[in-house]
């Protein structure tokens, strides 16, 4: 029997150090600044309860990928992960506004200085550590820097549901040396996901867009398992339009996902419900002219860079009788007008219905805030890869390692 993992209110958290892995991953301008603050605001829940409870709170967190050569700067390759851009202080002071509760934010995540910081907090006190991914043992996954975080807790809480697909020193290794709890938010993204798979009420649809097909296989492959309806949209419905055997002129086809577009169809025809027409253009500006054709005519000099109307209205229909309903990937080219059309009414649409609607994925969750209706849908996900690997129906690295542990002590 697959054991249960214990959630942070079932932990004896009074008086203590708890360590608490958030994804304050936020996307940030050329300057700095926060452009959309939902991953700190919905880790909320869990650090006011652990303050309410008076438990001395450790957050830590990874921001970007400063250790990743494409970000080191050349200017000062001496100390490239030390750019002060990924550091957390923009978050801390974020989450100390959201909060209404004082951050002290510290210079760094592991060593002697941070130690005596944290010995030194009393109860209802919350300190965030410096980026962890400035140590490359946090990606490695490197027990020795996971026992130097661990240091800093007597309880360890994994809040951080989008970055749990990674095999990180702070989502896994750490599980072998502090007891281990799951937060609220990573509880809720998993419940709710999961129930929406595994127990979903009928008719269950999904609908699944984005450029590269090969990257959606597993989840169409493990939807179609259990969905009523998959609708299919994005740059990947040409692959599925050309192993139909349409000429879809000059959009972009994965060729090396044919032979599976090809079995898919085959297999489940009857379910997967593909678009009628599209929208062409030759290139894709926010000058070109929106011209919708049925798939069947397609120029052979055009791209198709969204669905049609005429899908819209399909798509509508079969979405109005549904009860369970997951959106992973833009149905077009949504960041281009006038390619937006279909991602931004479809998003209007499901905002009306009181089905049960989840939004899985970072360009869909984008796409959904932009049409200006993220509150009406019954549960945004933070995490794009992450609610990709669950809605693959593979379990995420750092669900296994709480379920998993076996504490080796300090
Ligand atoms: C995310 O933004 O999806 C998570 O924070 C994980 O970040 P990563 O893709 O850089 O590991």
């Amino acid at each position: 029997m697959r054991k249960t993992i214990q959630r942070i209110d079932e932990a004896d958290v009074t008086h203590k150090h708890v360590l608490v892995r958030v994804d304050f991953n936020v996307p940030l301008d050329k300057s700095g600044n926060i452009l959309d603050d939902k991953r700190i605001a919905d880790s909320l829940p869990t650090i006011r309860y652990l303050l309410d409870h008076d438990a001395k709170v450790v957050l830590m967190s990874h921001l970007g990928r400063p250790v990743r050569p494409e970000n080191i700067d050349p200017s000062d390759p001496s100390d490239p992960s030390f750019q002060r851009r990924f550091r957390m202080d923009a978050v801390a002071s974020r989450l100390s506004e959201l909060l209404m509760h004082p951050v002290k934010k510290l210079d760094d995540c592991i060593g002697r200085l941070v130690e005596n910081e944290v010995a030194s907090m009393d109860d209802g006190d919350l300190i965030l550590l410096e980026n962890l991914r400035f140590h490359p043992g946090e990606e490695a996954n490197d027990p020795l820097f996971a026992k130097k975080l661990s240091r800093l807790g007597e309880v360890y809480c994994n809040d951080a549901f989008a970055v749990s697909h990674r095999a990180h020193a702070s989502i896994s290794a750490i599980t072998s040396f502090l007891p281990g709890y799951a937060g609220f938010l990573l509880d809720k993204e998993v419940s709710l996901i999961g129930k929406a798979l595994h127990k979903p009420e009928r008719p269950f649809v999904a609908m699944v867009g984005g450029l590269k097909l090969a990257t959606k296989i597993p989840l169409i492959k493990n939807l179609l398992g259990s969905v009523d309806h998959l609708l299919i949209g994005g740059a990947m419905m040409f692959t599925f339009l050309k192993a139909r055997g349409l000429d879809v002129g000059a959009s972009l086809v994965d060729d090396t996902s044919l032979a599976l577009a090809r079995d898919m169809l085959r297999e489940h025809g009857e379910r997967l419900v593909l678009p009628v027409d599209v929208a062409v253009a030759r290139e894709l500006t926010e000058q070109a002219t929106r011209k919708e054709v049925p798939v069947e005519a397609i120029p052979s000099s055009l791209k198709g860079f969204d669905v049609g109307e005429k899908t819209v209205v399909l798509f509508k229909e079969t979405l109005s009788r549904a009860k369970t309903i997951i959106w992973n990937g833009p149905l077009g080219a949504f960041e281009t007008p006038p390619f937006d059309y279909a991602t931004h009414e479809l998003a209007h649409y499901l905002a009306s219905l009181s089905s049960v609607r989840i939004i899985g994925g970072g360009d869909t969750a984008s796409a959904v805030a932009s049409a200006g209706v993220a509150e009406k849908m019954t549960h945004i996900s933070t995490g794009g890869g992450a609610s990709l690997v669950l809605f693959s129906g593979q379990e995420l690295v750092g669900l296994e390692a709480l379920r998993e542990q076996k504490i080796e002590g300090c």
